[in-house]
């Protein structure tokens, strides 16, 4: 891979690509004998289950968890209407391995979770009349805070050095009390305050204090490679309790895991720094994982591709993880691309950066607004890559694909050049939980189409319950009366209904 390059000063920026909205592209839908002969209706297995068609449902988190992350009655109408159209994986949601809280994300550190998880796995069986396979995404992520006042940032989370002190009394010329001080840099000009700060003392007055897998100064994060293998393992062996038909370890975007394989984990305690340091806790994890569940459960991983940001790691890193996951025994590979903090835009005071709002974040969940390469199968150069990679070392671990796929023409198209083993869709199975039904059944003429605008994002993006535009002010179906809406009254929570008869 090569490192960017530093720029010069003399160098002019380079020009920004310019930006081209995208059009959803007309297509033609299959019949009903066509779809049954498909590639993309044709099981695949994973590892110990078989999936019955190779369509797939990414985790996506709709924020409908209890505050103390239990399944809701929500919860289960989510899923159970995703389940509806009988996808042949449904994942569900980035699930919190750790009993601490963490507001309306579901959460499986503990048992009392087990119920409410048990529950969810019946209602998508029940719903797809068995024909759905169920994963739990699990999940780690680190604290994250709001990005401050900067006059309490100043008095209560700036630790106060000795540069500090010194720079504030040199522009003070006396010698400063340790508050004079702080009130002497909170009144400084940004240019100063520039050379005041370190880089990472300013991030934190930007955009909120983050903790990153650097920190071995703190004794939390110096101790992930031991915590995390039993908290990952206690949360596999739960799901399997409650009824999943599988996990998938979330090494993906912004959490934990990610930030362990990426290139910008300099660790010095052997998990960071060359690719098999990187790699290291992801595998230690999964064999932790594997021990607890047994051979006979499914345990796949989504990470990154590519995690587009500058300095982050690329294909050839990442080619390098699929192979190691594929030896290890990963049951199956999902490739995702981006969505990560460092290039997340900045926070308005109070809020929390997010990070699927910077140039990685759109190539996670590209939108029509884009340039000329536009949306439509984006990332799928990442799993063609991957499967070479893991075929060329002879492994056969399924790969996923994911990233602006919203017809049966494309899947097809990816399925058919082998650029990858299962095609997923997010934000069209969101727009329309019932489409690949209607595909199958040969009415794809009745599928309702993603228009890649992001509104859903916007909302997740807000911690606001997730919905699609297409649908969440249409009360005109029947069932309207009684269909649970937003907190504010205002948007239906579920898509309406579709009978296939
Ligand atoms: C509202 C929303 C929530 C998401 N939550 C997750 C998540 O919990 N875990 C994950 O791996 N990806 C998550 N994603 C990313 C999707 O799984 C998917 O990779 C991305 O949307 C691109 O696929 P698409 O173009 O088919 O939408 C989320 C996407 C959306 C729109
Ligand atoms: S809100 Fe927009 S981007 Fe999201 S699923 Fe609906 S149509 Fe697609």
């Amino acid at each position: 891979m090569t490192e960017p390059s530093a720029k010069s000063p003399q160098q002019p920026p380079a020009p920004k690509p310019a930006v081209i909205w995208h059009r959803v592209p007309e297509t033609k839908w299959p019949s009903a004998e066509e779809a049954r002969a498909s590639r993309w209706f044709s099981p695949v297995q994973l590892g110990p289950v078989a999936a019955r068609t190779r369509t797939w449902v990414p985790a996506m988190v709709p924020w409908r968890a209890s505050d103390d992350g239990l399944v809701t009655q929500n919860v289960l109408d989510w899923y159970g209407r995703f389940a509806d159209g009988r996808p042949g994986v449904l994942v569900v949601e980035a699930t919190g391995i750790r009993d601490v809280p963490s507001g309306p994300l579901l959460r499986i550190g503990h048992e009392r979770f087990l119920p409410g998880l048990r529950a969810l796995a019946d209602t998508v069986h029940q719903r797809s009349e068995g024909q759905t396979l169920v994963f739990l995404q699990i999940l780690d992520f680190l604290s994250i805070r709001r990005r401050p006042e900067p006059s309490k940032f100043f008095a209560r989370f700036l630790e106060l050095r000795d540069a500090h002190r010194q720079f504030a009394a040199q522009h003070a010329g006396r010698a400063l009390s340790d508050q004079e001080a702080r009130d002497t840099l909170a009144a400084m000009p940004r240019p100063l305050l520039e050379q005041a700060l370190s880089p990472r003392e300013l991030r934190d007055l930007d955009f909120g204090q983050r903790e990153e897998v650097n920190d071995e100064h703190l004794q939390h994060i110096r101790d992930l490679p031991r915590t995390l293998p039993s908290l990952f393992a206690d949360a596999a062996r739960r799901a399997k309790e409650a009824g999943f038909d599988g996990v998938e370890l979330h090494y993906a975007h912004a959490y934990t895991m990610a930030s362990f394989l990426s290139r910008t984990n300099v660790r010095t305690d052997g998990y960071g720094g060359s690719i098999a340091g990187r790699q290291r806790l992801p595998l230690e994890v999964f064999a932790a994982v594997r021990n607890a569940v047994g051979k006979d459960f499914c345990v796949g991983v989504r990470f990154l591709g590519d995690e587009a940001i500058a300095g982050g790691s690329a294909i050839e890193d990442s080619t390098q993880h699929a192979m190691a996951f594929a030896r290890a025994g990963f049951d199956y590979v999902s490739i995702s691309k981006g969505g990560k903090f460092d290039d997340a835009k900045q926070p308005n005071v109070g809020d929390a950066a997010y990070p699927y709002t910077g140039p990685s974040g759109h190539e996670c969940m590209p939108t029509v607004r884009s340039d000329a390469r536009g949306p439509f199968s984006r990332n799928v150069h990442l799993s063609r890559d991957i499967k070479t990679a893991v075929h060329a070392a002879g492994f056969s671990t399924p790969v996923v694909t994911a990233g602006g796929i919203a017809s049966f023409e494309q899947a097809e198209a990816i399925l058919a050049n082998g650029d990858a083993d299962i095609v997923a869709a997010a934000r069209q199975s969101l727009a329309d939980p019932d489409w690949f039904r209607k595909v199958e059944l040969g009415r794809g003429t009745e599928v309702r189409r993603c228009k890649f605008t992001n509104y859903c994002e916007g909302l997740d993006q807000k911690h606001k319950e997730v919905t699609c535009q297409l649908w969440d002010r249409d009360f005109t179906d029947e069932d309207s009366a009684s269909v649970p809406r937003s907190n504010d009254g205002k948007r239906r929570l579920l898509a309406p209904k579709w009978r296939a008869d």
